[in-house]
């Protein structure tokens, strides 16, 4: 019997980072050994700032499904499901939109900072199921009863959010849902190539785990470097340098530090610097990108990894929906 049960997911938005890689994934594959996991690809929650774009999000859910297998989401040990497949989180939803005020959503700092990034999206006003996708992601959590959410800082609004949805549930209807708690990750964001604090596609400065080695070389090769050194015997400064942030995720212990000495010296050049880490880099990735090819070549296996990881979760679902209708007192037509 493993202890807790984990529930975390990821919006089917495009494909997966390093930034990923460190800031989620890596911790999931560790926590898949001790957790009963759960991992939801939030199509539902895609649609909310993508509704407009759902060939996007339906070639994405194969994206992240591939993303998960690669970087070592073992479907022996967790479970994959798709979050429209599972109507129950829908209906949890409704129930729980009762529970919170829209001001309450409105303050939600993650749901602030992204409106404020959407505008060109809604405009004036932020349509009903992004405001309130806090009560959909409540309802993914929920409904599984998921007690630890491994996930980015970004997400603690969230889950602070569901925490106060389970304790009005709870009091009003009965102690049914549990409480769960986030669990971050050692290594907070990654930044970008070109040293912006966010790794992101729009922001074209990320380096994806299904990428090449000859798209990484090409991406390390453009990134930004301390701007003072122009030729190799100018003294550098690491510090500013996104070679050196990159060398430390990479690289040994050792091999960062004669790199950076060098560097301040003005003996090794940035041309030599991100060969070496663009291999390093490509080392890394390369047991990732063979996983990849394994499933990319079985296509029919990635399916029916995803058609029972659902049918798994869908049990549990159906299973939280009957006791909280119970307790809703919505369970008609029952024999006593
Ligand atoms: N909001 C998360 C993100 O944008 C994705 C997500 C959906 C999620 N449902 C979840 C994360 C449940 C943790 C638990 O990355």
């Amino acid at each position: 019997m493993k202890n807790k049960r984990i529930l975390t997911g990821d919006r089917p938005t495009g494909k997966m980072h390093i930034g990923h890689y460190f800031g989620s994934l890596k911790n999931r594959v560790k926590m898949q050994e001790e957790y009963e996991t759960y991992i939801e690809i939030a199509d539902v929650q895609a649609l909310t700032d993508n509704f407009n774009n759902p060939e996007k999000v339906r070639k994405n859910i194969k994206e992240i499904a591939l993303d998960y297998l690669s970087v070592g989401i073992n479907p022996e040990k967790a479970t994959i499901f798709i979050q429209s497949m599972i109507p129950e989180i829908a209906e949890l939803t409704v129930f729980y939109s009762n529970l919170v005020t829209i001001a309450r959503l409105e303050r939600n700092p993650t749901v602030k900072t992204e409106i404020a990034q959407k505008k060109e999206l809604f405009g004036e006003s932020v349509t009903y199921g992004f405001l309130g996708y806090p009560v959909s992601q409540a309802a993914d959590i929920t409904a599984f009863k998921g007690e630890l959410v491994p996930a980015g800082e970004d997400q603690m609004p969230l889950i602070e959010q569901c925490r106060e949805i389970v304790r009005k549930f709870n009091s009003i209807y009965g102690e049914i849902l549990k409480e769960p708690e986030i669990v971050l990750s050692e290594t907070k964001r990654i930044k970008g190539l070109d040293g912006n604090e966010k790794m992101g596609k729009s922001l074209g400065n990320a380096i994806y785990l299904s990428d090449s080695p000859e798209e990484i070389t090409k991406k390390v090769m453009g990134a930004v470097t301390d701007p003072n050194r122009i030729k190799k015997d100018d003294l550098g400064n690491p510090d500013i340098c996104m070679v050196a942030y990159y060398h430390n995720l990479f690289t040994s212990k050792e091999e960062c530090k004669a790199v950076c000495e060098e560097c301040k010296a003005g003996k090794r050049g940035c041309v030599a610097c991100k060969k070496q880490l663009a291999q390093n880099i490509i080392d890394t990735l390369e047991p990732i990108r063979e996983k990849r090819t394994y499933y990319e070549e079985r296509p029919e296996l990635v399916d029916k990894i995803l058609i029972e990881g659902t049918n798994k979760a869908r049990q549990i679902a159906k299973e939280t929906m009957e006791e909280v209708k119970k307790a809703m007192k919505l369970d008609y037509f029952k024999e006593q």
